[in-house]
Parts: structure tokens; sequence; C-alpha cells
């Protein structure tokens, strides 16, 4: 089923929680919304759901105006951001509940019902686990009932909201990729929530980045990653270095002193200079090629395959963290150059001003391996 939303606005007590919010989700895709807490990403998937009417804006369920589909007409599964299963319900029962509490005419017989439901508990790995009773589950069962339980019902749109919240880092693990799978076979269109980005990135064929209502950037995983349209985007999915410079008739300046980046033609005023820590080239200050940003040692460390080094930048205080290859060791107080290969420059305007490969960036690769050979 597709899903269209178009400019929806959802407003609580006079504050909007959502503005002018359009997103098309295509049939059997696997959304995720990512946002911090307060953005709208709950209030956006219960207006999907039809918990929640629009202020404006219209929902379409494929060709339908959902305003005019009840919440049953919609077949909406859905696994609530606190969800609770129903404590005094067997596994069999919490997965068959949305079947039996049809009306009449559309129930399936008590057979088909329980031949639906254990299918499903097969499905989510929980077989044999029919007949205990949710206290009996570890969370990560839980989530895998809810999920089932989400499911019997036939949803043309599957709607989770943060579905594996509340569990530890390997169990969350372990259900993404497990989910990503079950996606894969049952294929119904899913609209999945978390503020866990690393998640999105993983699951998702497309991911939305969600800001105070509004939705700033919408694209495959790589793309959000690789050209993340707003500096919100490029501090919110993965790593990423922020410095406070000034441009100045082309120049980009830091702490009054330039550094070898140009702007040019862009006008003068304050700027966000923004690069991932492993987008760098370094050079011994007294040896560098190209005079770049200098910056001091304060801390270095191990970190995943390679070395992290904390720095002191400039005069104005600011600090960055870097990434190495891990046989790059400059020592603590020593005092480096450090060049962004890859950065973009983001405007208060909101405009950006993007340099993925700067012509004198090959040529900067050098001194890294130099610096290798010569610790
Ligand atoms: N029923 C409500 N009444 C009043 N304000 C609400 C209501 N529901 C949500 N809001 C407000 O709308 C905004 C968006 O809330 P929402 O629950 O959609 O955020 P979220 O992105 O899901 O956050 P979280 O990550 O914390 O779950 C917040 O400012 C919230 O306080
Ligand atoms: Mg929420």
């Amino acid at each position: 089923m597709d899903l269209r939303i178009k400019n929806v606005r959802k407003d609580f007590d006079l504050t909007p929680a959502l503005h002018d919010v359009s997103l098309d989700i295509a049939s059997g895709e696997l959304v995720a919304l990512v946002g911090p807490s307060g953005s709208g990403k709950t209030t956006l998937l219960r207006l999907i759901a039809g918990l929640e009417q629009p202020n404006a804006g219209t929902v379409y369920f494929g060709q339908d105006d959902a305003s005019r589909l009840s919440v049953q007409d919609r077949q909406v599964g859905f696994v609530f951001q606190h969800y609770a299963l129903f404590k005094h319900m067997t596994v069999l029962q919490n997965v068959g509940f949305g079947l039996t509490v049809r009306p009449r005419g559309k129930r399936p017989t008590a057979r088909e019902i329980n031949e639906r439901a254990r299918s499903l508990i097969e499905l989510v790995q929980l077989a044999g686990f029919e007949d205990r009773y949710p206290s009996q589950l570890s969370g990560g069962q839980r989530q895998r009932v809810a999920l089932a339980r989400a499911m019997a019902i036939e949803p043309k749109v599957l709607l989770l909201d943060e579905p594996f919240g509340a569990l530890d880092a390997q169990v969350r693990k372990d259900l993404r990729r497990w989910l990503r799978e079950l996606h894969d076979v049952t294929g119904h269109t899913t609209v999945f929530v978390t503020h866990d980005q690393e998640e999105a990135m993983e699951l998702a064929d497309r991911v939305v980045v969600m800001s105070r209502g509004r939705i700033e950037q919408v694209g495959a995983p790589d793309a959000i990653y690789d050209t993340p349209a707003s500096a919100f985007v490029h501090r919110f999915i993965g790593e990423s270095v922020e410095l406070p410079v000034y441009i100045e008739g082309g120049m980009i300046r830091l702490d009054g002193i330039a550094i070898p980046l140009s702007a040019a033609d862009e006008p003068d005023g304050p700027a966000a200079l923004v690069f991932r820590p492993y987008d760098v080239a370094i050079d011994e200050v007294d040896r560098a090629t190209y005079p770049g940003i200098a910056a001091t040692v304060v801390a270095s460390r191990w970190h995943g395959r390679g070395r992290r080094l904390e720095l002191a930048v400039g005069a104005g205080g600011h600090s960055m963290e870097i990434d190495l290859p891990p046989d790059v060791a400059p020592p603590v107080d020593s005092t480096l150059s450090v060049w962004p290969t890859r950065w973009t420059l983001y405007r208060p305007s909101g405009a950006s001003l993007s340099h993925p490969t700067p012509a004198a960036a090959a040529s900067m690769v050098s001194p890294i391996q130099q610096m290798a050979v010569a610790q």
C-alpha cells in the first residue's frame, strides 16, 4: 500500500507539532523516521494510523483520502513506543487478539485465528512459547510478540514506534537484523521510528530526518550520510567536527587566522565549517607544506580500528576530535597542522556550500604517510 502524506500540519494547544510535512512512501518500503526527542516522529505515525487527525493537509492510503477511513479500515498494525502486551493473556491469545475482536462478519473462525497466530509465532521465532504469559518472556521476546500481534490483522501498513527502545544494545542489534529479514519476507510497507541513527541507517531503505516538526531530509542512508542537506543532518547522522569560522573576501578565518580552504564568491559573514573526523590530513607544523589549522594534541586513544586524537584548536578555545590510521601516532602536546579534505560550510541562513573533493585534497594525503614513516 502506497502512503502519501501531503502538507500535513498538526497543532497541540495551538503549538505546531508538525509543520507542513509531505512524504511519499512506496508500497513495500521500509522507512525510518529519526530525529531528536519532540521532533514529531510519534505524532506523524499516529496521524498515519488515524489515532490523530491533521489540522491541515491529507494522508492518502493509495488513492484514498484516509480521513474517510476509520482506524479499523486503515488496517494498520501498530507497535507503540511504550508497548504493553495483555498480561493476563498467553502469547497465543495476545497474537490472535486483533482477529478475535473483529465484527462478526469479518471475523475468521476460532480455528483460523489459532492457525494464523501459530504461524506468526513461528515467523517471529517463538514456537514453543505459545502458552507462556508475557511475564515469562524476556524483553526481546515480548517485542517479537508485539510485532506478531501487529502483523496478525494482515496490515496494509506496519507502524513501529521505537519497538526496541528499552532493550540492551546486543538484543537491539539482533532484533534489527531479524526485523530486516522479516520485512524482506512479508513485504509490508513499514514506517519505523527510532532515535538511534545507526539503527535507522542499517535497517531502512530510506531515512527521514526530522527536527522540530519538519522534515529536514529524506533519502537513502548513504545519500543522507554523504550529502547531508543541512548542518543539523550533518551533526545528527554520523559523527562530525564543527568549527565556527568567518568568511572574509573568499578566505576562511578561524579565530582571525586564515586557514587553507577557500570560499570564493561567498558573501562575508559567519559560517560553520563541518567535516567528518576521518576526512582530514595532518602534518607536523614546522614541516607543513600547506599551513593548515594549528592544533595541539591533548589526548590520543584507540578508537575502533584506528586512532582518535583530541585536539585543542587555535586561540579561541575550540576543540576537535579526528580519526587517523592506527600507525599514525603524534605524541600528546605535539602541534599539528590539520586540513579537512572533504568539508562543508553552513551559513546561518541555512544555505550550504559543499566541497566534496577540493582540488588540493589529493596532494594533502601524502603528509599522513610521511608522518607514519617518521614515527
Ligand atoms: N497529546 C499531546 N498533547 C500536547 N502536546 C503533544 C501531544 N503529543 C505530542 N505533543 C507535543 O508534540 C511534539 C512532538 O511530539 P512527538 O511525541 O511526536 O515527538 P517524538 O519525536 O516522538 O519524540 P520522542 O523521541 O521523545 O518520542 C512535542 O513537543 C510534544 O510535546
Ligand atoms: Mg515518540
